[in-house]
Order: structure tokens, then sequence, then C-alpha cells
């Protein structure tokens, strides 16, 4: 393995053992875009296609000329990666992008990128507690990066869903593993929350980890 390589397998090693919150990332943050691209991080690319499976510049253009665009949130958001995808393959005119992480130093890097990246409004949340945003406030959540080892698991869902609109989707990825052993628990806080699992897929995610994507459904 290359040193370079080496290097990124024990940044993301590093997360896993901490609560997301950690040094790691504090620390990382300068160098996490150039680390996980030797990484192959395709997962960004791969939720903003599911995305875009369900919300057409067309139908999201409509939206905007009856007056009030598609906001997004960009849950776990990091360095961006997310926003700065979608603007190569969106309109985002049409749309709204809020980001939120834990971690201060990754929205800084955000903000260090041309337009912010492509995001309107950027704070430091917490998953696990309950979100600086109004109750359904959002039209669609993304989150990419977020569930699993160290990082945010199923008991985060219900913050989530209260921001989430009726009838808005969820669209997440979590490693295939980690969502496979918590299932039940997914289930539950998603019933509890009256949401309704879409689908679940294969993604394109890293060279270390299977990931899947997952698309949930706040329920009229
Ligand atoms: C693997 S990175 C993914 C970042 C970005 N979404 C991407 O695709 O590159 C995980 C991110 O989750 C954030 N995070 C971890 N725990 C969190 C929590 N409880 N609330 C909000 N963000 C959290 C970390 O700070 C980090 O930026």
């Amino acid at each position: 393995m290359s040193s370079d390589r080496e290097e990124a397998v024990q940044s993301i090693r590093a997360t896993e053992k901490g609560d997301g919150s950690s040094d790691a990332y504090r620390g990382w943050a300068k160098t996490y875009d150039e680390q996980l691209e030797k990484m192959e991080w395709a997962a960004p690319k791969s939720i903003v296609t599911k995305w875009m499976e369900h919300y057409s510049p067309e139908s999201l253009q409509a939206q905007a000329a009856s007056g009030r665009k598609h906001r997004i949130l960009d849950a776990g958001c990091g360095t961006g990666l997310v926003g700065e995808y979608m603007g190569t393959v969106f309109p985002m005119d049409n749309v709204e992008l809020y980001g939120g992480d834990i971690t201060p130093e990754m929205l800084e890097e955000v903000k260090a990128k041309k337009g912010n990246a492509g995001y309107v409004d950027l704070q430091v949340i917490d998953l696990k507690k309950e979100l600086p945003y109004e109750e359904e406030f959002f039209d669609s959540v993304i989150t990419c990066g977020v569930f699993l080892v160290g990082h945010c698991g199923p008991d985060c869902l219900p913050n989530i869903f209260r921001v989430l609109k009726k009838g808005g989707l969820l669209i997440t990825t979590s490693r295939k593993t980690f969502y496979e052993e918590a299932k039940d628990d997914w289930d539950k806080y998603m019933k509890e929350s009256n949401c309704t699992l879409l689908e679940s897929c294969d993604i394109p995610y890293h060279t270390l980890e299977k990931g899947i994507s997952l698309v949930i459904k706040k329920n009229n």
C-alpha cells in the first residue's frame, strides 16, 4: 500500500473510534478531500445521483416558480463534497442547500470553497440532539457518510424526521454492515416517526467498505 493511501486508511479508522466529533475530524479537515480522493470516495456522487432520481430540475423549477425553493439539508456535510458535486449536475438556482456538521473545522473548509460550495446556510449541528431548524422545515434531507461505527446510529433518525416535511424524503448512505446489523432499530425508528423505507440498494462507496443508500419517506 502506498504511504498516501496508508495515511488515508489510518485517518478513516481513527474516526471510527470516537463519537464523530473527536479530534479525528478536527485534525483531518484540511486534508480530508485529498485523502478521501485517494480512497475513491464515491458516496457524495452516489447519493446526489439517488436524490436526482426523485427530484428533477423541472419539478423543482416549478416549485420555485410557485414561490418557494426546495430546501435540502445536507446533515453531516463535512467539507461540502455533496454540495460541490450537486452544483456540477443540478441547477442550484431552484434549491436552497443547507449544511450542518458537528465539526466546526469541517464547516470552515466549506466556507473556504468558491460560493460556499453551493450552501446557503452552514451551522454546527449534532444529529444526536434536536436540530436547530423549525419542525418540517426541509423538503428533503441528504446524509452522506454519517451512519457508520463511531458516528451516528438509527437513534438519530427522529431528529432528522422532525425537520423533514410530510411527503419529503431522507436519502442517506450507510455502511452496509452497519445498517444490516441494526436493521430492527432502523425499522423501529422509522415506524415511530411514521416513515417508510422506499428503497435500499448497493452504491459505490469507497475502497475499504461496501455502502448502501436508503430512501425513506415521511408519510403524509
Ligand atoms: C465521513 S464524514 C462525511 C462528510 C461528508 N458528508 C462527505 O460525504 O464527505 C462524516 C461527517 O459526519 C460528521 N458527524 C459525525 N457525527 C456527527 C453528529 N453527531 N452530528 C453531525 N455531524 C456529525 C463529522 O464531523 C464528519 O464531517
